[in-house]
């Protein structure tokens, strides 16, 4: 289509920008929203890196060496990303002391839905059994899970939605070219959930709930994480590419920019922080990380040595994890980070 066809909608702001303003807090009293359960689920089958290496030229030393990665678990054909996406919001809904008719909203981020429409979040509402609310799937590959989170946090400060789950589920071993060992080594599969509900507070960030999220993207480094095909391209169905080193040298700065900008939004200091639940992509990137918080390596969830990196899943199956063994405990201050293919990257700080 030529530009010059297309009329421009209106020369002028169609609201005025009061409109825009933070509609979160009215009469001193905010609205928030409070993590109230998480859950997770693994496919049945673990893949060691001896496993790999029995196959391809690697080795367990270099993998674990340069990654942390020890093993992964790869999807069976019926551990579809719906199944898993279902099966860790019914574990989220259960910890959460809450049921399917409490969710209004559901959001899934997904880089290997199992259809292109409808999404995969439908799918798992009808697998829920809710008839009521919305559900849609969010692209924004390893970032997902804090896009998904950003999204579900306007929606419940805004009154759009009371309770929300908010879902990461990967089937990456489908987009692997398992001849490459540059890449295939890395990944793994599964999914994570967190149900969020709304609450009150006094907007201070001491209250519960998630206090911010902060969302960025960069296009200009699409070509360094890219799947190189989609349905929308029968010729390609699309493997995943990256430029390692390049992603690595991104990750390390971008990562820390976004956690600088979370902690001076919320008036915090890296000292306020209790639990750093970072994506797992690489443990040498996550040590960078906590080192540059000051954090003990005991107050970083690493899940990435036996779960590899499970994009969107990443997180909610980490926080899911210290929860229910007791790590995660109220009232403590949660860091959570992320970078992924686009590139996009962010962060949110959720008071538990
Ligand atoms: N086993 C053995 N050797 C391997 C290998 C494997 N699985 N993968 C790569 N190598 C080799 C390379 O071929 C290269 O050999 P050469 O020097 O003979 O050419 C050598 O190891 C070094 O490769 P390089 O890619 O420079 O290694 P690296 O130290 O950068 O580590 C990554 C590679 C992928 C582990 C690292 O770059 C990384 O983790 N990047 C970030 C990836 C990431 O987080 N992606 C997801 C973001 S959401």
């Amino acid at each position: 289509m030529n530009d010059e066809t297309v009329p421009a909608l209106s020369a002028a702001p169609l609201l005025p920008p009061h409109v825009f303003a933070d509609q979160s807090s009215r009469g001193g009293v905010a609205v928030r929203a409070l993590l109230a359960g998480a859950g997770g689920y693994l496919p049945r089958r673990i893949v060691t890196n001896d496993d790999l290496a029995a196959r391809l030229e690697t080795s367990d030393a270099w993998i674990a060496a340069r990654t942390g990665i020890r093993q992964r678990h790869i999807a069976e054909p019926d551990e579809t990303a719906t199944f898993m996406g279902a099966t860790a919001s019914r574990a989220a809904l259960t910890a959460a002391g809450a049921v399917p008719k409490d969710v209004d909203a559901l959001i899934v981020a997904t880089s290997t839905p199992d259809e292109a429409f409808p999404a995969t979040a439908v799918r798992i509402q009808h697998a829920l059994g809710i008839a009521h609310g919305f559900a849609f799937d969010l692209s924004a590959a390893c970032s997902g899970f804090i896009y998904a989170l950003g999204v579900a946090d306007a929606l419940i400060r805004t009154g759009q939605a009371r309770g929300a789950l908010v879902i990461g589920t990967e089937v990456y071993s489908r987009i692997l070219d398992w001849q490459d060992r540059g890449t295939c080594v890395l990944f793994g599969d599964g999914a994570g959930a967190v149900f969020l509900t709304a609450g009150a507070g006094s907007g201070a960030s001491t209250d519960r709930g998630l206090l911010s999220t902060h969302l960025h993207s960069d296009g200009a480094f699409g070509d360094l994480l890219s799947v190189d095909g989609a349905v929308g391209r029968r010729d390609r169905p699309g493997v995943l590419l990256m430029n390692g080193r390049e992603v690595f040298r991104h990750a390390v700065a971008r990562m820390a920019e976004a956690v600088d900008e979370a902690l001076a939004a919320n008036h915090l200091t890296h000292e306020d922080v209790d639990w750093l639940v970072p994506h797992q992509a690489n443990l040498r990137i996550i040590d960078a990380m906590g080192r540059r918080l000051h954090l003990p390596t005991e107050r970083v969830v690493v899940t990435v040595d036996r779960h590899a990196n499970t994009s969107a899943a990443s997180i909610p199956l980490a926080l899911a994890e210290a929860l229910a063994d007791g790590r995660i405990r109220p009232g403590q201050l949660v860091l959570m980070e992320a970078l992924g293919g686009g590139l996009t990257w962010g962060s949110a700080l959720l008071r538990v």
